[in-house]
């Protein structure tokens, strides 16, 4: 990791592109300027991640997965192992996402697994904690505090990225305060260092992050970068949101 890095740029794109549509869109980044302020994180289908790799000749970018399979090796139909992730050179993985969480069931245990696993094979997690709408109206941060006690291992001498997506903002083009963002923010540092005793924490915001509010959110709220959805499929967006970067 850049230590030089001021903001990353996590761009998920879940299930958006097929692998022609990234290659286009890949071709049409290469083109842009970028310096060293923002980290780009192009985290794609896992059927365009060794082309993204590939088309990264001016390395510009790091590529990311966007899952992994709790299980090392073995007969898992349907899976994608670490080692895989690890031969196509990716270096991110976006672990926990709260639509992982929602529509295959995956519980703490399970991403904790995850962790340990992309963190043992030099892969830097990308961890997603957030509270569901009900959460937010009852003490909702006792609910991240839960969620980073049972999915961040202890004692970690690497770094980790914490994004914080609550899941009431996600697509909903809804955001926390600055300050609610700042509190939730300081609380993941304090928590992780006075819990686990671990000081390399990066933190992130995602939910409804679009060029529009990037640049708002990173000055007042002190976050390290973004974890990004739609405005990420949209180049025109990403285009905004590395000129500030580029321009900070
Ligand atoms: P969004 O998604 O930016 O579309 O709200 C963020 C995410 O799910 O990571």
């Amino acid at each position: 990791m850049n230590s030089t890095v001021k903001h990353f740029c996590i761009a998920n794109w879940k299930m958006s592109l097929s692998n022609k549509e990234s290659i286009d869109y890949i071709n049409k980044l290469n083109t842009l300027h970028f310096n060293e302020n923002c980290e780009i994180v192009i985290c794609p289908s896992y059927t365009s991640i060794s082309d993204i790799v590939k088309l990264n000749i001016n390395n510009i970018y790091n590529v990311g997965a966007q899952d992994v399979s709790s299980f090392e090796k073995g007969a898992y139909t349907g899976q994608i192992s670490i080692n895989m992730l690890e031969h196509l050179n990716c270096k991110y993985v976006i672990l926990g996402h709260s639509e992982r969480r929602n529509f295959y069931f995956e519980k703490n245990k399970i991403i904790k697994k995850k962790v340990e696993i992309a963190l043992k094979a030099g892969l830097i997690p990308i961890i997603c904690i957030g509270e569901s709408f009900i959460e937010r109206k009852k003490n909702y941060i006792k609910v991240l505090s839960k969620q980073l006690e049972e999915c961040v291992p202890d004692k970690l001498n690497k770094t980790i990225v914490i994004a914080y997506e609550p899941i009431w903002s996600i697509g909903s083009g809804v955001t926390p305060t600055y300050d609610e963002i700042l509190k939730v923010k300081e609380h993941i540092s304090e928590f992780l260092m006075k819990k686990k005793n671990i000081s390399d924490v990066k933190v992130l915001y995602g939910g409804s992050v679009s060029s529009k509010n990037f640049s708002e959110i990173m000055i007042n709220t002190g976050v390290n970068g973004a974890l990004i959805g739609s405005a990420s499929i949209d180049l025109r967006q990403i285009n905004k949101i590395l000129s500030y970067c580029y321009f900070d």
